[in-house]
């Protein structure tokens, strides 16, 4: 990345007093990695997410917006830019609608919409990182998936910096997709619809999800989820051929989705360990940073990874989590 100018270094200064240099951005991801960032800035409001967009543009230099940095691999080298955190953590329920700024942190939304005495949302309380995370790659855990609770989505399209609130069919959602991984946008914000319900049956909903994740995700360790998304097909004459070869279960041959984890497992990947970075021994799909592990160490392996998985199953895994600074 080209280095910034005398001049736009001042310029960013001066329109962004509270700016921080040289940031770590290993402060800021869940996986405990990154160099630094030229520019960090902490957007308390959606105003102030706006701004540093304008600013970054009419200073001429790159910016990268991230929520809450739980999906992310930064590079060593850091970003020769403005990283722009957006921290506008603001909900409002009114009745059986939830309101919430990209910021805010998705399983808070979960515990709060089951306290407001609605349900469907419970399974947030499973994902890590911000709601406008969770919009841009449609998460989902344990049976729920963010778009079926969505009705709109507000975001600045960067093409022509126009304010779009777009329905939930024009998200265009897929299985950790949405039309805003195919141009770019900065999500704002997003109302869910969810239902009323009972808040004893939610609650409990919610422990038997946590109990659940505790059984099978790594807690407590640096990670960034899931690193690759669950092989899709369509395609029924591709998936009676790795009938044969790969005892696959019954489940995954009817869901068309065969998961990363289990791929990893079956070639005895779990617990492989490059540098400071490795496969955690409890589920194959997450990487976990031992301590001090480099976004180098993250790359040989995934790239190890995907390179035994095409070579034994004929499957391209595809990447889940995002790269700034590459
Ligand atoms: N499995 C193994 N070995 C492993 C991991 C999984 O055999 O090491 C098997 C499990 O036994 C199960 C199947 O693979 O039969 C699926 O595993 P799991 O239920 O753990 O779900 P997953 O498909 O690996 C998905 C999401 C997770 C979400 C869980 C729980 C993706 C890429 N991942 O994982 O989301 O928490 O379901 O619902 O879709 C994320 O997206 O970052 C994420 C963590």
């Amino acid at each position: 990345m080209n280095q910034l100018t005398d001049q736009q270094i001042e310029a960013v200064m001066k329109a962004l007093p509270q700016v921080k240099q040289d940031e770590s951005m290993s402060l800021h991801t869940y996986l405990k990695i990154g160099g630094p960032a030229r520019f960090f800035y902490l957007a308390k409001t959606l105003e102030d997410v706006i701004h540093a967009v304008s600013v970054s543009r009419e200073a001429g230099i790159p910016f990268s917006v991230i929520g809450g940095g739980s999906n992310i691999l930064v590079s060593d080298e850091g970003y020769e830019g403005l990283v722009i955190q957006v921290a506008d953590t603001t909900y409002k329920i009114e009745g059986n609608h939830v309101r919430i700024a990209a910021g805010a942190f998705t399983a808070l939304i979960a515990r709060a919409s089951v306290e407001a005495g609605l349900e469907g949302f419970e399974w947030g309380v499973g994902v890590p990182g911000t709601i406008g995370g969770a919009v841009y790659g449609n998460a989902g855990c344990f049976g729920g998936e963010i778009k079926d609770h969505i009705e709109t989505v507000d975001a600045l399209r960067l093409a022509d910096a126009v304010f779009v609130t777009y329905s939930n069919v024009e998200c265009r959602f897929g299985y950790r997709d949405s039309h805003f991984k195919h141009e770019p946008h900065i999500i704002l914000s997003t109302t869910l619809n969810l239902k009323m319900g009972d808040k004893i049956k939610a609650k409990e909903k919610i422990t038997e999800i946590m109990s659940k994740r505790k059984e099978t995700q790594p807690q407590g360790a640096f990670t960034a989820g899931c690193l690759f998304k669950n092989a899709s097909f369509q395609d029924e004459k591709e998936l009676e051929k790795l009938k044969h070869e790969a005892e696959i279960p019954l489940d995954f041959l009817q869901n068309k989705r065969i998961p990363a984890g289990w791929l990893i497992d079956k070639l005895g990947l779990k617990g492989k360990t490059i540098g400071r970075a490795q496969v955690s021994p409890i589920h194959g799909n997450f990487l976990v940073n031992l301590g001090q592990a480099k976004a180098q160490d993250v790359i040989q392996l995934s790239s190890l990874i995907k390179m035994k998985i095409r070579d034994e199953y004929g499957i391209l895994l595809e990447d889940e989590i995002q790269y700034v600074g590459f």
